[in-house]
Formats: structure tokens, sequence, C-alpha cells
């Protein structure tokens, strides 16, 4: 069987040596020194001034929307966009924290929100923000969606969770929103084996999501943003201070475990997604060919293609499911992420004024006709050869 997910990190053995080493001798093993390294680090891989570091992809989901709410730029009630074609936690705290969650549809050659779906989604409903998830690595004209919010006043926040290292106009994916979340499960492009984060340009949203990230209180900003910020509070003696609770907040921490191996599988992240690319190439690009049974999908309009899993979309829901039965016991397959978010039970039963499949036709079908099998950067020539025969 060929599986989606192949091992806990790269480099596994060794990597996990290594952390044995580091528990032992660690004087301390929640949120500390290894943590703040990686949020450097990443931030400078990712070319963003800030990095947040959580304990999931859906706890940096969470953590945005909170940080954006308590920074009063949005309020309970905003409509907000998302891709209707994406993963649940990316949807969830908008309903959980009291927005109208828009779908906007996608365009099925690149599986991702275009400007043009935008466009069609503010004319029926007016978005204070879109959340967008760039889909498997791919993304369609975020550089012109990015225009359209500047333009409409709409914050643009990117779920980057399943497009580390994808880069579109010279530009990473993750670096056109005003802040952008990224998951590191272990099935992601890189793995600390639960963990996520988000990076911003923002100062001022980085700080709010270190208050969100710890139950409200100011204990790891910095020593100026403390001071900042319990002057505003009149919060004076060290006492209380250490107890004062700023803003809404949960507790989303990573442990140093998350910390040191983020850290160690950082160094090997440009190799991984430059063989998960290779892979792309070798796989998805003879499938895709193949126009009479598969729809196919946009790759070179981007300047680094990055995912950990190839998508394909089948003229028919007959081929599909075809397929299906063809990769029993020979290649674990899924839909494509969580399909289409407006048919899920939690949307409906939260949101379903929302739910109209006549606006999310695209959506629909590749939850109707698609599938995903893992693409990781250990898949051997055999495997390869079994995946292209099958399909
Ligand atoms: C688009 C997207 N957002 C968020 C998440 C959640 O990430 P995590 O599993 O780290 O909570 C996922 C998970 O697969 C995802 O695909």
């Amino acid at each position: 069987m060929i599986k989606l997910i192949k091992s806990t990190f790269h480099n596994e053995q060794e990597t996990k040596e290594k952390l044995c080493e580091f528990i032992k001798s660690a004087d301390l093993l929640s949120f500390g020194p290894e943590c703040k390294k990686f949020e450097e680090n990443f931030a400078k891989w990712q070319k963003r001034k800030h990095c947040v570091l959580v304990n999931s992809g859906s706890s940096a989901n969470l953590a945005i929307v909170q940080a954006l709410l308590n920074e009063n730029k949005i309020k309970k009630g905003d409509n907000v966009g998302f891709s209707a074609l994406t993963w649940a936690t990316n949807v969830m705290p908008l309903i959980q924290l009291g927005f109208n969650a828009i779908p906007v549809d996608i365009e099925l050659d690149t599986l991702n929100i275009s400007s043009r779906k935008l466009l069609e989604t503010i004319e029926k409903h007016q978005l204070k923000m879109l959340f967008i998830t760039n889909l498997l690595g791919f993304c369609d004209d975020i550089d012109e969606i990015r225009r359209v919010c500047e333009e409409k006043q709409i914050i643009l926040i990117e779920d980057n969770c399943e497009s580390l290292g994808s880069k579109y106009k010279g530009k990473l994916l993750g670096n056109f929103g005003l802040a952008s979340t990224f998951s590191f499960y272990v099935g992601h492009h890189m793995s600390t084996i639960e963990g996520g984060a988000i990076c911003t340009d923002d100062d001022q949203l980085a700080t709010m999501l270190r208050i969100v990230r710890a139950h409200g209180w100011d204990r790891n900003l910095n020593e100026s943003q403390q001071a900042k910020i319990r002057n505003k509070f009149k919060v004076n003696s060290t006492f209380y201070s250490r107890y004062t609770f700023y803003n809404l907040g949960f507790n989303l921490r990573p442990t140093e475990i998350t910390g040191f191996i983020g850290n160690e599988q950082l160094g090997y992240l440009d190799q991984i997604i430059e063989q998960r690319k290779k892979n792309f190439y070798e796989l998805a690009v003879p499938i895709y060919e193949k126009k009479d049974k598969y729809f196919a999908i946009k790759y070179d309009h981007m300047d680094f293609l990055s995912n950990f899993a190839i998508p394909v979309v089948c003229r028919t829901q007959q081929i599909r499911d075809e397929l299906v039965e063809k990769c029993q016991d020979k290649i674990e397959i899924r839909p494509i992420v969580g399909g289409d978010m407006t048919r899920q039970p939690f949307f409906l039963k939260y949101m379903k004024k929302f739910a109209d499949h006549f606006s999310n036709s695209n959506a629909k079908l590749v939850h109707d006709q698609g599938l995903y099998f893992g693409n990781n950067p250990e898949l051997t020539s055999e495997e390869k050869e079994i995946i292209l025969q099958v399909f």
C-alpha cells in the first residue's frame, strides 16, 4: 500500500534520536527558547517579520480570527469569505467567533479562488474579510485578489497550511495577505507532529497573537510591549501583572518539543519541497495530460509548486468511483482536502442560508469527482510506476 503519509519526520531515525537526547537534557519542556528560535528561523525562511508558533494549523486559524476581533479590525456579524473547497477548521473559527461564513467558489483549473469568483461573491455579499485557502500548493491570480481586497477594503488572510514553499510571481504564498497561517501536522510539508504558526509583518497584530495564544496575558511579550500594555491598563504591581488578562485568548501554546523538532526539520525544508516538486512533475503532469479522463489542473503559472498531495479531478463521477476501486489496497487515496464545505453537516447546521449550491458548482464537482494521493519525498520509483499505471 502506498500510504498518504510515509514517515513522521524527514530523516526520521536521526531526528527521533536527537529528540530523545533533547528531552533528556532539557530543563524546560514548556514554551521556551527552542520555540522562540523556531519563530525567528521560520519568519526568516518565510520572509515575514513575525512568526507566532502555536500547537496546530487549526489553532493558527482560530488565533488569527480572535486577534483581528480583539484588534477591532473585524466585528461579530461581519461577512467573511472563505474558499468553498477547503479544510473544516478554516471555516469553523469564523462560525465559532460569530461571523457569517460566506463560501467563494473555486476555479476548476486551479482549485483555488480567483479574483473573478471573488468579484461574483462581492456582488451578492459585502465582505469585510477574505480568509482564502491556498489549496494544495496552487493558487489562482492571488495578486489580483489582493488588489481587489485593497480596493474594496477587505482584509486578506491566507490559510497557507497546504502551500508552504509555493511561489507565485516571485513571492512565496503566505505573503500576499495581512497574515497567513501554517500547519506542521505530520502529513504536511514539514512535520513537528502537531504544530502551526501565523506569520505577519504587522507589529501590533503579532503582539495581539501572542496575547491570544496564551490566556490573554502578556507574559510572552517583550519588556517594552509589556510596559505599554501595563501602563494602558494601569497595572503597576508585579504581583498582579503576571495574572492580568488583557483580552480574549486561549491556550494554544506549543511545547519545546515542537520548537526543537521544527528547528531540526526546517534544515531539510528546501530539500523536502524540491523532492516533492520533482514528484509532482513526474506524476501529475502525465496524469493531467489524459484530458479525456481528467480535468487539467494548471501549474505553469506558478514559479514554484510545493504540495504534499496530488489532486485528480475526474471527468465523471463514474471514472472517480472506478479509480477508488482500483486504488483499493494499492494506493491510499482520499477526497480533495475536506471537499465542498457547504455540504458538510457543521456548515448546514450553522450557516445553511449561505449553502447555495448553484454558486459553488465547481467545489461541488470536485467534491463528487475528485480524489488525491500522497506526494511525499520518500516515494520510490516502483511506487511512482504503480501510481502511473493505475491512473
Ligand atoms: C487548509 C487547511 N487549513 C488548516 C488545516 C489544519 O491544520 P492542523 O491539522 O495542523 O490543525 C489543514 C489541515 O490539513 C488544512 O488543510
